[in-house]
């Protein structure tokens, strides 16, 4: 287990949160944090409070490629280098009628696939600059070990963020690059706030940052949480027969009422 300590980091969805949990946690362990997301009063606060351990890189990563110069730049001029970016921005769209908005599936993916890929775009020249082994870390979500009931938009794009992370883990083998994969649980934060089911084993966004924090110091490739959740959705997700005969019909939504209503 290595400390992480004097790195430079970068993380994106720090403005609330389990990033902004993480990037408090890591400035406190020693570290410095670029802290990034749209609410610039939020992320100013943050930096106000970490006494110039912490700046700030607003950044909208829905944004079309061609406007990502400008934050190449900024972020260029905040530091030489980065030991580990911690790819964290998320967003949660549901598909309640089965209507398939091809709008909120892009929204969806934007931010929670295509961010990350915009993210490691604009970090990999300044990761290859650290003197240490560069580290990615992707938030994914648990939603990827069992498809969940109206996340046909968020679960997809998290097990295509699942499979991007494995295959970049598949390719850094011979590299000092790694790569590790978040899977959380639910956790009581702005996105979960909107949930109207029960959310089983829910946690602080502190105790989540402490659990990732460890596991990115004992430098794992996945770290899945809270292990009574993660156990039954790992089993479910490979026996998804199972899954589909027993749980589907006590979660979803989509009666017969439904579907003839959307019609
Ligand atoms: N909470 C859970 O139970 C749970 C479970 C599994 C996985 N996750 C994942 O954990 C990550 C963090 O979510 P959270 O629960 O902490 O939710 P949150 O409090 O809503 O945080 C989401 C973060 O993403 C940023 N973001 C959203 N859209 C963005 C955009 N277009 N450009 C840049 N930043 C953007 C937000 O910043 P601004 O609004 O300032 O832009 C915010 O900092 C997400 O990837 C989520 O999918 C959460």
């Amino acid at each position: 287990m290595v400390e992480i300590k004097d790195r430079c980091i970068w993380i994106t969805g720090a403005s609330s949160g389990i990033g902004k949990a993480l990037a408090q946690h890591l400035c406190s362990q020693g570290n410095f944090v670029i802290v990034s997301g749209r609410d610039h009063h939020s992320l100013q606060q943050m930096v106000l409070a970490a006494s110039g351990r912490m700046c700030a890189l607003p950044m909208d990563l829905s944004v079309p490629d061609d406007e990502l110069g400008p934050y190449a730049g900024r972020l260029q001029e905040l530091t030489d280098y980065l030991d580990m970016v911690i790819c964290c921005a998320g967003v949660c769209e549901y598909e309640d009628k089965l209507t398939f908005d091809p709008a909120m599936y892009r929204r969806v993916f934007e931010v929670n696939f295509l961010g990350v890929i915009k993210s490691l775009h604009l970090a990999m020249p300044l990761l290859k600059k650290s003197t240490r082994e560069p580290r990615v870390v992707a938030v994914g979500s648990l939603s990827s070990a069992v498809p969940f009931p109206r996340a046909e938009a968020y679960g997809a794009s998290k097990a295509a963020l699942e499979y991007f992370m494995k295959s970049l883990q598949t390719d850094s083998v011979k590299i000092p690059l790694r790569a590790t994969l978040v899977r959380p649980g639910f956790v009581a934060t702005a996105m979960t706030s909107k949930n109207d089911f029960s959310m089983p084993f829910l946690m602080s966004p502190d105790e989540a940052a402490k659990i990732i924090v460890e596991g990115i110091s004992q430098g794992r490739a996945q770290i899945d949480f809270p292990r009574r959740l993660s156990w039954p959705l790992r089993f479910f997700g490979v026996f998804f027969g199972l899954w589909r005969r027993w749980v589907a019909p006590k979660v979803t939504r989509i009666t017969p009422d439904v579907w003839v209503k959307t019609l």
